[in-house]
């Protein structure tokens, strides 16, 4: 879990707990100020509190129990009053306790120093937000859909002997080996090339979502943004802890998505901040997912070879083949 996503939900957490109570307080005030009474049977509460506990220093122990007694019959009219005052305006005293989004940990995100289920929730929330997709929710394993595949192979068609279906199950099979694997030093990182609307970013997003629902953290950008930002970091005169931090993450998070590769406007500094990605990510071995229109004999011909050459070995290139989801859809949506 990066650290980043920890600091930014414990302080919501600090915040939401400190609004919940000042709010409580506010309210109480109010209620406070227009029934002065309720303010004046907690002070002579507090002074009878007072009053018992030297009494039970002082005294002997029958007048102790006496003065005990009288002091107990006091409080129990004052609070009866006190009770009286609230249901005449129609609350309860739970109605001057703070307002928790969470009960059980009272905002705190911790139970007897262990982790509440709302703060790991709400760090899993955060590492999806801080990783850039927004799709994830719709798309992920569990929304996988084989139909848009179709189980006929066709050569001719597809290039490849396999059917789409069965290209498909063994890609998604391999992305979800990925998925769970990321620390595992001797799996490949991916490399997702094949036409468009095949489904390699509905995948990436899958292998994403799975990564974040095991507490990794991923960053989702697109080749052009990615590289676009990182350029103008570099040029950056004054640069500020955020800018730092943000630029860090790309080489630090667990997995790093960078999708459309080569609709990028290439440069020497571009190839330069890509080469600088691949070559300390690869030495860190922090996984990596590319995704690209091109072929692998178009990437080599688009970057240089020293770029090219880590492709082909560190990455397994999986090659979506089939049909157009985006043009399947629209002939159903007509029909
Ligand atoms: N396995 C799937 N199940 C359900 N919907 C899918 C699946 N794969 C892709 N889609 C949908 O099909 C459309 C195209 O998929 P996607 O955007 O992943 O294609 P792509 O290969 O990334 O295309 P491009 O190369 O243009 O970026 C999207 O609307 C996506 O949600
Ligand atoms: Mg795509
Ligand atoms: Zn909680």
């Amino acid at each position: 879990m990066q650290t980043s996503v920890y600091r930014k939900v414990e302080r919501d957490f600090n915040l939401k707990r400190q609004r919940a109570q000042s709010d409580a307080k506010t309210y109480k005030k109010n209620i406070y100020d227009e029934n002065p009474r309720l303010a004046e049977i907690e002070e002579e509460i507090n002074l009878i509190s007072v009053k018992s506990a030297k009494a039970r220093i002082f005294s002997d122990e029958l007048s102790r129990q006496v003065e005990q007694e009288k002091l107990e019959l006091q409080v129990y009219k004052l609070d009866k009053e006190y009770d009286k005052i609230l249901s005449n305006i129609g609350i309860s005293r739970r109605d001057f306790e703070p307002k928790y989004e969470c009960e059980k940990c009272k905002d705190t995100g911790y139970i007897e120093s262990k982790m509440c289920s709302c703060f790991n929730q709400e760090l899993i929330n955060e590492a999806f937000k801080q990783s850039n997709l927004n799709k994830i929710k719709d798309e992920n394993f569990s929304t996988f859909d084989y139909g848009y595949y179709s189980t006929v192979s066709d050569k001719e068609k597809y290039g490849i002997e396999k059917s789409p279906f069965e290209n498909i199950d063994a890609i998604k099979n391999l992305s979800l080996n990925f998925a769970h694997d990321l620390d595992d030093p001797s799996q490949k990182n991916l490399l997702f090339t094949g036409s468009t609307g095949l489904g390699k970013t509905f995948l990436a997003n899958c292998i994403a979502a799975e990564a974040i629902k095991q507490g990794k953290s991923v960053i989702y950008q697109t080749a052009p943004i990615l590289l676009d930002k990182m350029v103008d970091y570099k040029f950056k005169f004054n640069k500020t802890d955020d800018e730092r931090e943000e630029y860090e993450k790309i080489f630090n998070v667990d997995l790093l998505i960078i999708d459309d590769l080569g609709t990028e406007a290439t440069n020497s500094a571009k190839f330069s901040e890509l080469f600088n990605i691949l070559n300390t990510r690869l030495l860190k071995n922090k996984k990596i997912l590319i995704s690209t229109n091109l072929k692998p004999q178009e990437i080599k011909k688009e970057y240089e070879e020293r770029i090219f050459s880590r492709f082909v070995g560190d990455f397994i290139v999986c090659r979506f083949v089939g049909d157009d989801i985006r043009l399947i859809k629209k002939k159903m949506a007509r029909t």
